[in-house]
Parts: structure tokens; sequence; C-alpha cells
């Protein structure tokens, strides 16, 4: 994991070159990295940010009540405070790449202190970092699908642009069935490990299968390992890993798991509920990014997350898909996922612009992904 930027006090990027914001623009806004003792007031902005957004009552039960977002500061590459002269924290963001695909979110501002340049100057500043110092060749975020105010944010302060709508898909799992009577089912070519289970030793080379299967099934560069590495190390959820043995019995000379287990084919970074500072609401059971090798391990893949979901006791199952990946939703919507929310994906380079094989929102990529 790359490490986290020095420790900066910036002035304000947010005016820069810019009149029309510099006449509306706070006095000063400095842009500093996020320290722990900033999280609970970052979390606290976050909320009330997003509750005032939704027109929600600050008493109204509210699920990002329940995730601690700032949490994702203790292993994404970026977070940043814009902090007004007298200390006052006015706005927030977490950012990060998996490999060469950066993203960032939540982005948040006192709601007192909106329209005055904060999100431009902690956004400029997250930009240059992914781009300059995390080694980011596009970046990708998620965001409402309707807001014209946050498309010409992201246009004007990021050039992101508007790309495809991405589906929050969610599925309800059974409660397990009475023990029954039951024929043996067939040997599966598959099984499934999790991350924490592997020795020491294997688990490097887990990930670096890990790296090596985003480059081949999504796209040049991705590398999720930081997020299977995060729900392990921070008891966020589980790390789940799909193994294919071939159909002929591997030669005497195989070593290691992959000897042992077969093919890695898919990777899946699953937050759970009842963790704490997990990303998902009480009973939910959260994929947060999944690659998988083709149609057979993508369901294989499900399978094993509603598996994972149902062990823990979670109802419902969730997980983002990219329309542009028309046959893993295809796959998602033939396995009981139904569309329970809806948002856009903006990005640069802008998704039609994108040379053929520089993006993993195309049809044939098996990834599941949610930049909430
Ligand atoms: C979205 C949010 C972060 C913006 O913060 P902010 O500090 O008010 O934003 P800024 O003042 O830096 O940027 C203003 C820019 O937004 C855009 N904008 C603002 N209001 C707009 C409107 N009504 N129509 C179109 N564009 C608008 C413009 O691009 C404007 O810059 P410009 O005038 O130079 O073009 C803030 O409103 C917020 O915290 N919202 C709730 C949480 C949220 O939605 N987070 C992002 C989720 S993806």
């Amino acid at each position: 994991m790359a490490s986290k930027p020095a420790e900066r006090v910036a002035p304000t990027a947010a005016a820069a070159g810019d009149a029309a914001s510099a006449a509306t623009a706070p006095a000063a806004v400095s842009v500093r990295s996020m320290r722990a003792e900033d999280e609970a007031a970052a979390q606290a902005l976050i909320v009330s940010a997003f509750r005032d957004r939704l027109g929600l009552a600050p008493d109204a039960p509210f699920w990002m009540v329940h995730t601690n977002w700032a949490a994702r500061r203790r292993y994404l590459q970026v977070s940043l405070i814009a902090e007004a002269p007298d200390g006052d924290i006015l706005g927030c963001i977490l950012a990060g790449v998996w490999g060469t695909a950066g993203f960032f979110g939540p982005l948040a501002v006192d709601p007192a202190r909106q329209g005055k340049g904060v999100a431009k100057a902690l956004l400029s500043e997250t930009m240059r970092l992914l781009r300059e110092v995390h080694g980011a060749e596009h970046i990708e975020i998620f965001t409402f699908a309707e807001s014209a105010q946050h498309h010409m944010l992201y246009l004007r302060s990021c050039g992101l642009r508007q790309g495809f709508l991405s589906y929050i898909m969610k599925k309800s799992v059974p409660a397990p069935l009475e023990q029954q009577e039951s024929t043996p089912a067939a040997p599966s070519p598959y099984t499934t490990l999790r991350l924490r289970d592997l020795r020491p030793a294997a688990r490097a080379d887990a990930l670096a299968r890990v790296r090596a299967l985003c480059g081949r099934a999504a796209l040049p560069g991705l590398d999720i390992g930081i997020e299977l590495s995060a729900v392990e190390h921070l008891n966020f959820g589980a790390a789940l890993l799909v193994y294919r043995r071939p159909e002929e019995p591997a030669g005497a000379d195989g070593v290691g798991e992959e000897a042992d287990e077969g093919e890695l084919v898919a990777a899946a970074a699953v937050h759970c509920g009842a963790a704490a500072d997990s990303e998902a609401p009480l009973g939910v059971a959260y994929c947060k990014i999944a690659v998988a090798a083709d149609a057979a391990a993508f369901g294989e893949l499900l399978a094993a997350l509603e598996g994972y979901a149902r062990s823990e006791g979670c109802q419902d199952l969730q997980a983002g898909i990219s329309l542009a990946r028309t046959s893993a939703y295809d796959a998602m919507s033939a396995a009981g996922f139904k569309i329970s929310g809806i948002g856009v994906l903006m990005s640069s380079p802008p998704p039609g612009e994108a040379a053929a094989g520089a993006t993993y929102n195309r049809r044939d990529v098996f990834m599941i992904s949610d930049m909430r």
C-alpha cells in the first residue's frame, strides 16, 4: 500500500485562477491530512451533510449513521480535512487507488459552509494526490444520478464526465433450512477460502494472484488487494477467494495453494453489518468490490457471497454494478438480485473516450464495484 501523504497545510486552491469562485470563497481554507483525532468530527460532518442533502430531520433514522465513514482513513491512501483559520472543520474527503484506478468518497461539506468553494479545494488536492502521488491513471466516482449540482461540481473541478448508471443490487438471503435429508451433491471443482485462513506465507502469494486476476479479467493495473486486506485486518468482514481445480488432477509437481485448490478465479471484499466500523448496515452483507475470471466463476462467487451472508446471519446481500458490465448485471438479475438504488458513475478519462480495454466498464467484465 502506498504511504499516506505527508502532513501538509496547503492554502486553498479553490479560488486559484477562478474569479467567480474567489468572490464567494471563504477568506482562507486550509487543506490538510485527516488525523485520528479528526475521525469523530469528520463522521459527524459526513452524516449531517448527507442528512441535509436528503432533507432528513436531524433525529430521523438514517443508515449512514451506523457506518464509521472516517474509518476508511485507516487503509485508504488519501484522507483530507478542509479547515477554517480558527480550526473549524469545514469539510472532508476520503480517496484511494485500487492499483491504477482512483476513486473518492465520501465528500462532505458542513451544510452551513456550502457554496463557498470548500469542496473545490478538497477535490483539487485529492485529484493531485491521486494522480501525482498514487499513480491513478483513471478516476471514477459514484454520485447522485439526478443532481445538476454534483454533475457540474465534478465536471468543472475534476474534469469527470457522466458515464454509466450504476445500480445498488439487493438480494434477500433466506435463513438456512432445517437439516433435511438430501442427495449428496456432485463434487464441485470450486473451493472458497478466506484470505485470513491461508498460511501467512500463502497470503502474499494469494494477493499477487488477485492482482494478476484483476489485470487479466478486468483492467491492466487494477488491484483490489487493498480492500481484501482491509476487510480482514480491520475486521470489516471477509475476503473471499474462489479457486477452480482443472478437470484433470494437478500434476505431482504442483506447489503451494494453487496446486491444492486450483486456479484463483474470483476474489471479493465483503463487509458484514455486525462488524464494528464496517460499511454495511446491520443485517446486511455488502460486497464492496469483486472480480471474477468468467461467467462460471462469477456465478460461483455470487453463491459464495450468499453463503457468507447466511453464515453471518444477514438477511440481505448488497452489491453495486455498473450497467456497462451487462453480462455481470444479467447474471445478478438471474440469481435473484433486485435494484434497490440508482446512481451514476462519472469518470476521467470519459467513458466514451477510454481506449478499448482501458476501462473495467465493459460488457464482459465480471466485476462488482460499489463506490458509495
Ligand atoms: C456536494 C458538496 C460536497 C459541495 O460542497 P460545496 O463546498 O458547497 O461546493 P463548492 O462551493 O466547492 O462548489 C460549488 C460548485 O458546485 C457546482 N454547483 C453548486 N450548486 C450548483 C447548482 N445549483 N447547479 C449547478 N452546479 C452547482 C458548481 O460547479 C459550483 O462551482 P462553480 O460555481 O465554480 O461552477 C456539498 O453540497 C455537500 O456536502 N453535500 C452533501 C453530501 C454530498 O452530496 N456529497 C457528495 C456525494 S457524491
